[in-house]
């Protein structure tokens, strides 16, 4: 639970790689926080990007800071960690989980002591797993770290939903859940466009979703991420639009659902696992896990991520 210590609108981004610069620059447009901190080990390459970032400032509403010591993420509201090895053309996240864990367990102590009451965010891959390594490192509870998960995926689906269907991704109401990663899939079950089960929107008077589509879409939208990777080495602009709107979730006075991925607790019995659902979030970080209608065959995908997240924690020792 956030304590009153926490300054007010202050993010801290570990990691000044491309995610993590992307993150802060779009932080830093959208006025996600009144402060923003770049927090980076390789002190030439942080005090160069917190630099071009200040240089900016002039034109947007943030203060921007940073550098190589770890002093500067104190006190921070939301702490977003982006720090480790990325995917390479053909890796999967879950290849990353060994590198990647011991990185979350060398970090977190010392950003713990800097910011004991921040929210923690991860987006270091694989996010599912290394949120129970981080929370278990941590000993802090669900509510207070947690994963951006499937945002990122939900908004690629959306985008191509809606470029099928001939209308705004804000008319789209699905929702990727589960692994961020190969194991995710769309609830389809309760998809709708505007109010319109999506299986019965038409364009120019013809069904478009049909079945086979559908699993295209989620095929897509589950391999984007390789494609983008295998094209420029990185995603990066995606994701740090998608941090700096959990930022804004998390600072704001409403509480807002958003698809993140969070420690579980016998969801559709599903336990100490990290998945994505749609999740109520406020200043307090994660309300709760917002319980939804599933079908058989989505109940059964969801138990088969969390079966290869489980078997990713088992091969770590967790
Ligand atoms: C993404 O989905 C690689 O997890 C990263 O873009």
């Amino acid at each position: 639970m956030a304590k009153s210590s926490r300054q007010a609108s202050k993010l801290s981004i570990v990691g000044a790689g491309a995610v993590g610069t992307s993150l802060a620059y779009a932080a830093l447009i959208r006025g996600s926080a009144n402060v923003i901190s770049l927090y980076d080990i390789d002190k030439k390459k942080v005090d160069a990007e917190v630099r071009d970032l200040a240089h900016g400032t002039q034109f947007t509403s943030s203060v921007v800071m940073g550098g190589d010591d770890i002093g500067v993420v104190k006190d921070s509201s939301v702490v977003i960690i982006t720090a480790g090895a990325k995917q390479k053309p053909g890796q999967t996240r879950l290849d990353l989980a060994a590198t990647n864990a011991k990185i979350m367990e060398k970090m977190m102590p010392g950003l713990l002591k800097q910011a004991p009451d921040a929210l923690y965010v991860l987006v270091t891959n694989p996010c599912d797993v290394l949120t129970v390594v981080a929370q278990k490192v941590s000993g802090l509870p669900s509510s207070q770290i947690f994963s951006t998960g499937t945002m990122l995926d939900t908004s690629r689906l959306r985008w191509l939903i809606s470029k099928k269907a001939n209308v705004t991704q804000r008319n789209v109401h699905t929702t990727i859940v589960g692994e961020h990663g190969d194991s995710e899939f769309p609830v389809w079950s309760s998809a709708t466009i505007s109010h319109v089960p999506i299986r019965d929107w038409t364009v120019s008077g013809k069904k478009v979703f049909t079945d086979d589509v559908l699993d295209q879409l989620a095929h897509e939208a589950a391999h984007a991420a390789y494609e983008v990777i295998e094209g420029k080495g990185a995603t990066n602009y995606a994701i740090g639009l998608a941090g700096a709107r959990l930022v804004e979730a998390l600072l704001a006075p409403a509480r807002t659902v958003l698809p993140l991925s969070s420690v579980l607790t016998n969801y559709y019995g599903v336990s100490e696992v990290a998945l994505s659902l749609p999740t109520l979030v406020s200043s307090a970080g994660i309300e709760r896990v917002v319980e939804i209608p599933m079908d058989p065959t989505e109940v059964s995908a969801l138990h088969l991520s969390a079966e290869q997240l489980r078997a990713s924690l088992a091969q770590l020792g967790y």
